[in-house]
C-alpha cells in the first residue's frame, strides 16, 4: 500500500522550487552517461538552445484590476476535461533513470489529470502501462513496412489505448555526439566506465537499477514494432530504425484508415506538412523539433507555431519542446497552440522523486500557470492573445 512519499523525497522536493531544479538534483543522482542521454540534443545543441530562448521572445503586456478570482487552467482536448492544458511528453528508457518511470509517469499524470503520452521506446509492456493510467496516449515509431505497422497498430489497439501519436522527425538516429562522449549507447554496453560511475551513484545503482534487474530481470525495448522487443544490451536493438526511412506520406494515410481511434502526428514544423496532416485526416498534430534532439537548427516550435496554426485552424495544434514555466505555457497558447508537452522536465522528476516528483513537477507547472494568469489579468488562458497581452519582444 502506498502511504505517500517518504520524509526523505518530501525533504528533497521541498528544495525544488522551479522544474530546473529538478535537472540539478538528477544531476547530482544519475550516472553521467545516464544524465547525458536525457539532457543531451544533437550536434552544437543550437535547437535545444533557441527552444529556451524563443519564450523570451515574447513579453507579456499585462491588464490589472480585472478580479482575476475566477481564474482556471482546465482545458478540453479531443472530448476530455483535463486539469491544465499541458502534459507529458513522450520520453524513452524512462525505466533505466526512475524505478518503473513508465508507470510512475503514467500515475503522476492520472493523479493531476493531464495526458501522459508513452513513449515508443519504453521498457515497460503498453498492456501494464494502460492498466496504471486508463487515458495513457500510446507514441509510436513505424517503419515503411506494412507488416510491422499492422502488428504493432493491432497491438496497440487491443491493449485499449484510444489515442496514438506518430512521430514523424525521427526517420534516421540523430548525430548525439554528447551521448557517445559521456558513454551512452543504444545498445547499452557495460563498461567499466559505467560500472564505476554507478559505484559513484548508489541511490541510482542500488535504488533503481539493481532493484529493476531483481525484480524485473533485465530491461527489453517490449513496444518496439519489431513487436518481440530485445533487451537493452542486445545488439539488435539497433534495427528498430531499419525501414524507419521509408516511411512516407502513403503509410500514413494507412495507419490513419485502420486507427479507429484519435491520431496525433508529432514532430512537424512546416505548414505544408501540417496541411498535409489535415488533408489526410489527422485528429492533432504536435509541433515540435523533438526538444533539439534530432536536426540540429531546426526551428523552435514556438516560432514555427503562427504560421501552422494558420494553416490548420480547425484541428488542436500542440508543441513541445522547451517549455519549462507556467509563464512559458502562456506564451504559447497566446500564440495558438491548444495544449502544449514537456519532456526533461518529468525525466528528471521521475528520476529523481517518483511518482511523488512526477505529480510536484506538474503542481509546479500548474501553480505558475495560475499565478501568471493574474499578474496578466485573465481567468481563462483562451483569453489570452496575442498583440494583447502578449507581444513580440523587440529590442528597442
Ligand atoms: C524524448 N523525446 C521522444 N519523443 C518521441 O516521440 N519518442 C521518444 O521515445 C522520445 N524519447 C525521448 C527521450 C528523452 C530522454 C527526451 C528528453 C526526449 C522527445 C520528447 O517527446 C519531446 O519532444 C521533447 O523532450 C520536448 O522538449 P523538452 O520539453 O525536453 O525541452
Amino acid at each position: 500500500v502506498y502511504s505517500g512519499p517518504s520524509k526523505r523525497t518530501t525533504r528533497l522536493l521541498s528544495r525544488v522550487l522551479s522544474l530546473d531544479d529538478f535537472e540539478i538534483e538528477a544531476k547530482k543522482l544519475l550516472p553521467r552517461p545516464i544524465f547525458g542521454y536525457i539532457s543531451g540534443a544533437a550536434e552544437n545543441n543550437v535547437s535545444r538552445k533557441r527552444n529556451r530562448e524563443s519564450f523570451d521572445d515574447y513579453e507579456f503586456l499585462p491588464r490589472v484590476l480585472n478580479d482575476v478570482s475566477k481564474r482556471t487552467t482546465t482545458t478540453e482536448l479531443f472530448g476530455k476535461t483535463y486539469a491544465a492544458p499541458f502534459g507529458i511528453a513522450p520520453i524513452g528508457l524512462s525505466a533505466l533513470y526512475a524505478y518503473r518511470g513508465d508507470i510512475v509517469l503514467a500515475k503522476g499524470a492520472a493523479q493531476e489529470n493531464v495526458p501522459m503520452i508513452l513513449s515508443g521506446t519504453s521498457l515497460i509492456r503498453l498492456e501494464e502501462v494502460i492498466k496504471a493510467n486508463p487515458d495513457a496516449w500510446f507514441q509510436a515509431y513505424l517503419p515503411g513496412d506494412d507488416a510491422n505497422i499492422d502488428a504493432l497498430l493491432q497491438r496497440v489497439e487491443k491493449a485499449n489505448f484510444k489515442t496514438l501519436v506518430l512521430t514523424v522527425d525521427t526517420c534516421v538516429p540523430a548525430n548525439r555526439e554528447n551521448n557517445v562522449r559521456a558513454g551512452f549507447s543504444t545498445p547499452l554496453k557495460p563498461s567499466f566506465r559505467l560500472l564505476l560511475d554507478g559505484i559513484l551513484h548508489p541511490r541510482w545503482s542500488i535504488g533503481t537499477f539493481l532493484k529493476t534487474i531483481t525484480f524485473h530481470g533485465i530491461p527489453h525495448f517490449e513496444n518496439s514494432y519489431a513487436h518481440r522487443g530485445a533487451p537493452i544490451l542486445s545488439p539488435t536493438v539497433e534495427r528498430d530504425f531499419s525501414f524507419r526511412d521509408h516511411l512516407n506520406w502513403s503509410h500514413v494515410e494507412r495507419i490513419r484508415k485502420l486507427w479507429k481511434g484519435t491520431f496525433v502526428i508529432k514532430g512537424i514544423l512546416n505548414p505544408e506538412d501540417a496541411r498535409k496532416a489535415v488533408e489526410i485526416g489527422a485528429d492533432g498534430i504536435i509541433v515540435s523539433n523533438h526538444g533539439g534532439r534530432q536536426l540540429d537548427g531546426a526551428i523552435a516550435p514556438l516560432h514555427a507555431l503562427p504560421a501552422i496554426v494558420q494553416a490548420c485552424p480547425n484541428i488542436p495544434v500542440m508543441m513541445d519542446s522547451g517549455i519549462r514555466r507556467g509563464g512559458d505555457v502562456i506564451k504559447a497558447l497566446a500564440l495558438g497552440a491548444s495544449f502544449v508537452f514537456a519532456g526533461r522536465p518529468f525525466a528528471y522528476a521521475s528520476s529523481v522523486a517518483g511518482e511523488a516528483g512526477v505529480q510536484h513537477a506538474l503542481g509546479i507547472l500548474k501553480s505558475e500557470m495560475m499565478r501568471n494568469m493574474a499578474l496578466v489579468g485573465v481567468n481563462d488562458v483562451r483569453d489570452i492573445n496575442i498583440n494583447e497581452q502578449v507581444i513580440p519582444y523587440s529590442k528597442r
